[in-house]
């Protein structure tokens, strides 16, 4: 098997008195899309941090082409890769073509080469038409699409990539997944986390779910939905009436599968034994809907309900 392009092995970050992340383990493989999900605060940007060389490791192991992210390598690392962070950070006092402009001089990309490079990225990210433009007149979404041509600049073989389309329209998100996975056809590993579950199916070979600074599963996106969900899920709509919630939900008990009351809704998750025929006519009187299990189930099955941070 070929060297992974990341590997971290019980990774740790403490911030005071609070351990934010507790003892990470995985590898990004070449040329795949490997995701980092969890809930706010579950230690997904501190894990980036510290793999981009913005944050030191208090402690285990982590390199990145083989080399060890420290102070000693951190120039060959960073010149391999492309980093597109959470918050935005672009100049603002410099336009649209400026902000990529020096961003390739970091790189030694000067003259010329720089101005063809820039003109690629801004074709690249439907920003051509604005490149004159300062900062403070883009819309989120625009900063956004930059940030991610700003990450290219140096035609990186890893992308790390926190959060991506957070903010973006419909339109814009899928024009950023149709680039990323041009990016990876052409060889090019990414690491992503991303609050769209959507998009981590579409996008990730495999993925892990980090909690509280764990990693609590890891698999590819169908996997997971296999092993922690099962096929399809039955959606029954019950009003807000606890009593009549709670007979929905024993008649689901009783045909089997897991059963979950939400809110208005009991779900009812079905794996490859139940036989979702039988299911749906005894539930033939109920407003349901039936759907294919997805990411987002396994994600509040495995993470819960409740609001974080
Ligand atoms: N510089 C810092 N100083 C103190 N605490 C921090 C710092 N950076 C992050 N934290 C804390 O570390 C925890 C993990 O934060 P992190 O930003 O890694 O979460 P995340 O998984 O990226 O969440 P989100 O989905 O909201 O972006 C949080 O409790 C956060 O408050
Ligand atoms: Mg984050």
């Amino acid at each position: 098997m070929e060297a992974p392009i990341v590997a971290a092995a019980g990774l740790r970050k403490r911030y005071d008195k609070h351990e934010v992340v507790c003892g990470v383990d995985f590898t990004v493989r070449p040329r795949e899309c490997f995701g980092l999900l969890g809930p706010n605060g579950a230690g997904k940007t501190t894990t980036i941090r510290m793999l981009t060389g913005f944050a030191p490791i208090d402690a285990g192991t982590l390199s990145v082409f083989g080399l060890p992210v420290g102070p000693a390598d951190v120039r060959a690392i960073k010149s391999r890769i492309g980093v597109a962070p959470q918050e935005e950070n672009l100049d603002p006092d410099l336009t649209v073509a400026k902000n990529l402009l020096i961003y390739a001089s970091y790189f030694g990309i000067r003259g010329g080469d720089a101005r063809a490079r820039v003109a690629e990225l801004l074709a690249f990210a439907a920003l051509a038409d604005r490149a004159a433009d300062r900062i403070p007149t883009l819309s989120g979404g625009m900063k956004r699409r930059l940030v991610l041509a700003r990450a290219l600049v140096n035609r990186p073989r890893l992308l790390v990539l926190d959060e991506p389309t957070t903010g973006l329209d419909p339109q814009a998100r899928h024009l950023v997944w149709e680039r990323l996975r041009e990016l990876k056809r052409s060889g090019v590993a990414m690491l992503l986390t991303t609050h769209y579950m959507e998009e981590a199916a579409q996008l990730c070979d495999r993925l892990v779910v980090m909690n509280h600074g764990r990693i609590i599963a890891e698999g590819t996106p169908r996997d997971l939905i296999e092993r922690y969900v099962g096929r399809e899920v039955v959606e029954i709509a019950t009003g807000d009436d606890p009593g009549e919630r709670a007979r929905v939900a024993a008649r689901c008990r009783a045909l089997g599968g897991r059963v979950e009351e939400v809110g208005d809704h009991v779900l009812l998750y079905l794996d490859g034994a139940a036989d979702a025929r039988a299911v749906l006519a005894a539930l033939a009187s109920e407003t349901l809907t039936h759907r294919r299990a997805t990411l987002e189930d396994v994600f509040l099955t495995l993470t819960g309900r409740e609001l974080r941070e």
